[in-house]
């Protein structure tokens, strides 16, 4: 037994979409553990995401408080000046209002898209959800257009759901 003690009943059975993606929800699901706090597993999700996707150039975790989105985690060569995003603006917010993965292959075409990084080309938002509640979501800019495949969005999609079980647990 690692991490959580019921690790393999905690987390959902991971699909099988790559070895990549599954050694790093391997890796992730060691450190998502209601054992510790969400400052110290947030901060190590998104800069183990950042670090294993080279095309992932900023990685944010957002979480919702009431009507507004709070940054709680991030790792890219600069800080955003969005730290507080209400929940009917950006691609954040409507992610969050949805309840569904958003992908922007092309920031400069869509008029939601709002600005962080002069460099950004392309963007995913991910809702971190658990049993219908929205706990926040991730957030990845990319430098490269259109650098979100089917496979990453299915990816995010399952960390998305190990943070969500981990927040709802965490409160
Ligand atoms: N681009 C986001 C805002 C957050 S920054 O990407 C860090 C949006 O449109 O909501």
């Amino acid at each position: 037994m690692r991490g959580v003690g019921n690790y393999s009943t905690f987390f959902s059975k991971a699909p099988q979409i790559g070895p990549r993606y599954n050694a790093t929800i391997e890796a992730m699901r060691v450190v998502i553990d209601p054992k510790r706090v969400p400052a110290a597993v947030l901060d190590f999700v998104v800069g183990h995401l950042k670090s294993s996707f080279p095309q992932f150039s900023w990685v944010g975790i957002y979480r919702l408080d009431g009507e507004t989105l709070n940054l709680a985690a991030w790792k890219g060569p600069h800080a955003t000046e969005h730290v507080a995003i209400p929940l009917g603006q950006g691609i954040c917010g409507l992610a969050a209002r949805t309840r569904e993965t958003v992908v922007v292959p092309d920031v400069s075409k869509d008029p939601r898209y709002l600005a962080c990084f002069p460099s950004t080309k392309s963007e995913i938002v991910v809702p971190i959800m658990a049993d219908g509640t929205v706990f926040g979501e991730i957030d990845i800019d990319s430098d490269t257009p259109d650098a979100f495949s089917a496979h990453d969005r299915q990816f995010l999609e399952v960390v998305a759901e190990d943070l969500g079980r981990y927040l709802k647990v965490k409160g």
